[in-house]
C-alpha cells in the first residue's frame, strides 16, 4: 500500500514498484494532487494499480483496505509538506502527518502489517555544526512546525517497534528531491506558487513567474548562497524499493539517508538550469528566508552499504528531466 501514492515522490515510487512487478494499492485523498498522475503512470508502465480516495486518519477506509487486499507493507508519503503553511496552521500538520501515522499505524497493526516505510526528511538534523549528514547525528530542532511533526513521527516510530519487535520500520531522511521522470509525464506539480527552488526556477523559465529571488548571497558558502544536496526524484524512488527489500530482513528502526553527498549553491543551480533548458533566469538577491541553514548534504554511506543504493542521475539530467516535465506540462496535470 501507498499512502500519498498520487503525489510527487509518491508517483515516482509506483511507477517503480509497478516496473518491479509489486501489485499496488493507493491511498490518497487527493488534497496537494491529482489522480492524472496515477493515469499517467499505468500508461508509461502499461499496469494498473488500484486507487482509492480516502484519508489516512478515517479509520473505516483502512480497514476496509487492510481487509480487502493482502498488504505485505506500507509507504507511507501522505501528509502535508509546505513549511510556510506549517507556521500559519500547525494544528493541520499535526492533525496529519503525526494524527494520520498514528491512525495508519493502529489499522496496520489490527491488520497485522508491521512493514513501514516512512517519508521523514534531513529536517529533523536541525542546523548540524558539520557536513556531510550522517545518520548517527543527533536530531535537532527543526525551525517549524512541519518539521516537528516529521521528527514526532520518527519518535513515535521508536515507541511503537520498542513496544513489539514486529514491527520493521525504515526512516527515510530525503534530502532535496527535485527532477522528473525522464518521459517528462510525471513530475512536481505544486499549488499556487512553489515555495521550492526547482519549481519557482521553471516557472520563471516557461514566463509564469518574473524572476527568481535568491534568499541571501551572505551565508559563509562558496558564493554565499545556500548549499543543498539535490536529489533526482527517480533515484529517491528506487531508494524505496532498496528499503523495502531490506526490511525483510531487518527489525527495528532502520534510519537511512537517501542523498547524493553533493552539495550545489543556488547559484549552482541557476547555472545547471540555464545550461540544461538554454533559458536564462533573471534573480534579484534578497535577505535570507527565516528558518533556512546555510548548508545541508548528506553521507549516503550507510544506505549504500545496508541498501546496496547510490543515486546515479546528476545535476544535469535532474535539470533536463525537470526542464522536460515544465515544457510539456506548462500546467501542470490540468
Ligand atoms: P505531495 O504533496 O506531492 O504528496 C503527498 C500526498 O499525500 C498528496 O498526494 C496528498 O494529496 C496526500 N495526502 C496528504 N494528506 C493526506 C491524508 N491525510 N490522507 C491521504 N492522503 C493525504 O508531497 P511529496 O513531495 O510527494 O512528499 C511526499 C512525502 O515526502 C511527504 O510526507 C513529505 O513530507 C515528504 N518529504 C518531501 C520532501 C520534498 O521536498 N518533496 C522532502 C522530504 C520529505
Ligand atoms: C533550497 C535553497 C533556499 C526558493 C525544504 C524544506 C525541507 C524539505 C525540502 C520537505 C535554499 C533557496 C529557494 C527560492 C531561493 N521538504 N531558495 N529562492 O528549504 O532546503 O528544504 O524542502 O521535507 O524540509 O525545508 O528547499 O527548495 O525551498 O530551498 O533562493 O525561491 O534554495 O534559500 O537555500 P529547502 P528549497
Amino acid at each position: 500500500m501507498v499512502t500519498g501514492g498520487t503525489g510527487y515522490i509518491g508517483s515516482h515510487t509506483c511507477l517503480c514498484l509497478l516496473e518491479s512487478g509489486y501489485s499496488v494499492v493507493v491511498l490518497d485523498n487527493l488534497s496537494n494532487s491529482s489522480l492524472e498522475s496515477l493515469n499517467r503512470v499505468e500508461k508509461i508502465c502499461g499496469r494498473s494499480l488500484h486507487f482509492i480516495k480516502g484519508d489516512i486518519r478515517n479509520t473505516k477506509i483502512l480497514n476496509d483496505i487492510f481487509n480487502k487486499f493482502d498488504i505485505e507493507a506500507v509507504l507511507h508519503f501522505a501528509g502535508l509538506k509546505s513549511v510556510s503553511e506549517s507556521i500559519k496552521m500547525p494544528l493541520n500538520y499535526y492533525e496529519n502527518n503525526l494524527g494520520g501515522t498514528v491512525s495508519l499505524c493502529q489499522a496496520m497493526k489490527t491488520a497485522g502489517v508491521f512493514k513501514l516505510v516512512f517519508s521523514s526528511s534531513a529536517t529533523v538534523y536541525g542546523e548540524p555544526s558539520q557536513m556531510p549528514i550522517s545518520e548517527d547525528f543527533p536530531t535537532g530542532i527543526p525551525t517549524n512546525a512541519y518539521g516537528r511533526s516529521k521528527l514526532m513521527v520518527e519518535q513515535m516510530l521508536h515507541d511503537l517497534s520498542a513496544s513489539d519487535t514486529r514491527w520493521s520500520v525504515a526512516l527515510l531522511r530525503y534530502f532535496n528531491p527535485v527532477g522528473a521522470h525522464e518521459s517528462g509525464l510525471i513530475g512536481e506539480d505544486p499549488r499556487g506558487i512553489p515555495n521550492n527552488l526547482l519549481p519557482y526556477i521553471s516557472q520563471v523559465a516557461v514566463g509564469k513567474l518574473k524572476e527568481l529571488t535568491i534568499f541571501g548571497d551572505n551565508y559563509s558558502t562558496k558564493d554565499g548562497t545556500g548549499i543543498r544536496d539535490y536529489i533526482h526524484v527517480v533515484d529517491l524512488a528506487e531508494g524505496h524499493l532498496s528499503a523495502l527489500d531490506a526490511l525483510q530482513s531487518r527489525s527495528g528502526v532502520n534510519i537511512w539517508n537517501l542523498g547524493t553527498g553533493k552539495g550545489y549553491s543556488v547559484l549552482e543551480i541557476v547555472r545547471a538550469f540555464e545550461e540544461a533548458s538554454g533559458i536564462s533566469i533573471p534573480y534579484t538577491i534578497a535577505p535570507r528566508r527565516p528558518g533556512d541553514i546555510a548548508e545541508c548534504w548528506a553521507d549516503p554511506t550507510k544506505a549504500g552499504k545496508e541498501l546496496n543504493w547510490h543515486a546515479e542521475r546528476d545535476l544535469n539530467t535532474m535539470m533536463k528531466d525537470t526542464w522536460r516535465w515544465q515544457i510539456k506540462n506548462q500546467d501542470g496535470y490540468k
